[in-house]
């Protein structure tokens, strides 16, 4: 193993009835409490009510900001920001999923600069400081809760980008699982997917020295393939929301790293399609994954596709490697559009080759998107193909 810093420095609380701590943990941090929300699921779901009660017990000074889309805009951290700085807040509180707590990071440094947030997420300017971020999480899948990324849309120049600074990883997130319960069957699914994702983005090197972290990444994965389904089944189902909400927060925060170097793949392919066509992440990643896969496969990582089949999918490990590979990115194919019922090209979500190239562009730079396997541009062209 290579050398590496583990630091994750979220406290959580996990499970039901939790809330009761969030006054307690809010007032260690200030008094001024900026609320920060999306697009009102939680007003549905009676999830405000029960914050505001908790802060209004403790004494805290609440502000709002509301509205957070999905896939958030940097114009949305810009408007934030401008609140923090005008009422001088102490403490950011997201209730949403990765959205809203991506977006709350971002006002959170942003309030610490005088300019376009914009500036931050291209790293015109560093992000050393943030007001401190806590969370409440009602989505399964980005990570955001304990990890110290922040993904901000610029729709005006079709970028997507992710922003990272340790100062904005959340300082406490509170996971109940039953508030994943109204999540719907689209987003509980890509919401897997990406989970999924975070975690093959990963596993998927030939590293031979870490056998305790790729026995995780296995285990981890084996969960949301078991769970996903189960929830989709059955929204409540305590048991599938609650495996699915701590995998979420384990496959991206930096744990089954470890000392691992190398680039994400089917991640930045995704963010340019999200950036011109504002689709879901998750979605985007499960049309992509598996014909990434197929693209690289070859005689040098045929046997990590061999360990990601025998050991996640459990198929025959008699087989010929390069059989057990095909049949594993087939499963997984399976997995998304059929078990999860995802849509499976991007033709079916209106995307077609209008900007592959323009994309690609962006993707590889003057070089390549190194990763698993090095992709230039015209394979990045060939893999969206691909998905057509
Ligand atoms: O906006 P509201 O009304 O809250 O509704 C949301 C939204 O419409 C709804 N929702 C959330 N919780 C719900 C609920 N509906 C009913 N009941 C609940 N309990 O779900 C919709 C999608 O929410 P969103 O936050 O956009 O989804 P997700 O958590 O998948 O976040 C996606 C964003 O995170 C970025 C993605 O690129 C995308 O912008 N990512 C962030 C990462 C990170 N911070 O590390 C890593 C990821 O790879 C990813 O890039
Ligand atoms: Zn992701």
């Amino acid at each position: 193993m290579k050398h590496f810093i583990y630091d994750i420095p979220t406290k959580v609380y996990f499970g039901e009835n939790q809330l009761g701590h969030l006054g307690a943990e809010i007032s260690r941090l200030g008094k001024k409490v900026l609320v920060t929300y999306g697009g009102g699921s939680i007003k549905k779901t009676g999830l405000y009510g029960q914050v505001m009660a908790e802060l209004q017990k403790s004494g805290l000074e609440i502000f709002e900001f509301s509205g957070i889309e999905p896939n958030p805009k940097v114009t949305s951290v810009n408007a934030g920001a401008e609140i923090c700085k005008k009422e001088n807040i102490d403490v950011l509180l997201a209730v949403g999923g990765g959205s809203v707590i991506d977006c709350t990071k971002a006002i959170g440094a942003a309030a610490y600069y005088e300019g376009d947030a914009w500036d931050l997420v291209i790293k015109k300017a560093p992000v050393d400081k943030c007001i401190p971020v806590v969370s409440i999480l009602t989505l399964s899948a980005t990570g955001s809760e304990m990890d110290a990324n922040a993904v901000i849309s610029n729709p005006e120049t079709h970028d997507k980008i992710g922003l990272k600074s340790p100062v904005m990883v959340p300082k406490v997130s509170f996971l109940d699982p039953t508030v994943t319960y109204t999540v719907n069957k689209y987003q509980t699914a890509c919401g897997a997917a990406d989970i999924l994702s975070h975690i093959m983005e990963v596993y998927f090197n030939m590293e031979q020295d870490l056998y305790m972290l790729d026995r995780t990444m296995e285990g981890i994965m084996k969960t949301v393939i078991k769970y996903a389904p189960i929830a989709l089944a059955e929204p409540e189902n305590y048991e599938a929301r609650a495996n699915l909400m701590w995998a979420s927060s384990w496959a991206i925060n930096g744990f089954l790293k470890g000392g691992r170097t190398l680039g994400w793949s089917c991640h930045p392919m995704e963010h340019q399609l999200s950036a011109y066509y504002d689709i879901t992440h998750g979605l985007g990643l499960a049309i992509l994954t598996p014909r990434w896969l197929d693209y690289i496969l070859d005689e040098n990582n045929v046997s990590k596709l061999y360990d990601f089949g025998t050991h996640v999918f459990e198929i025959d490990k008699n087989l010929p490697a390069m059989a057990v590979a095909k049949q594993s990115i087939e499963m997984l194919s399976d997995f998304f559009f059929k078990t999860l019922e995802l849509q499976s090209t991007l033709t079916e979500i209106g995307i077609d080759e209008t900007h592959f190239e323009m994309m690609a562009k962006k993707i590889c730079g003057d070089g390549t998107l190194t990763g698993f396997k090095p992709l230039t541009q015209q394979d990045v062209v060939n893999i969206f193909k691909m998905c057509l």
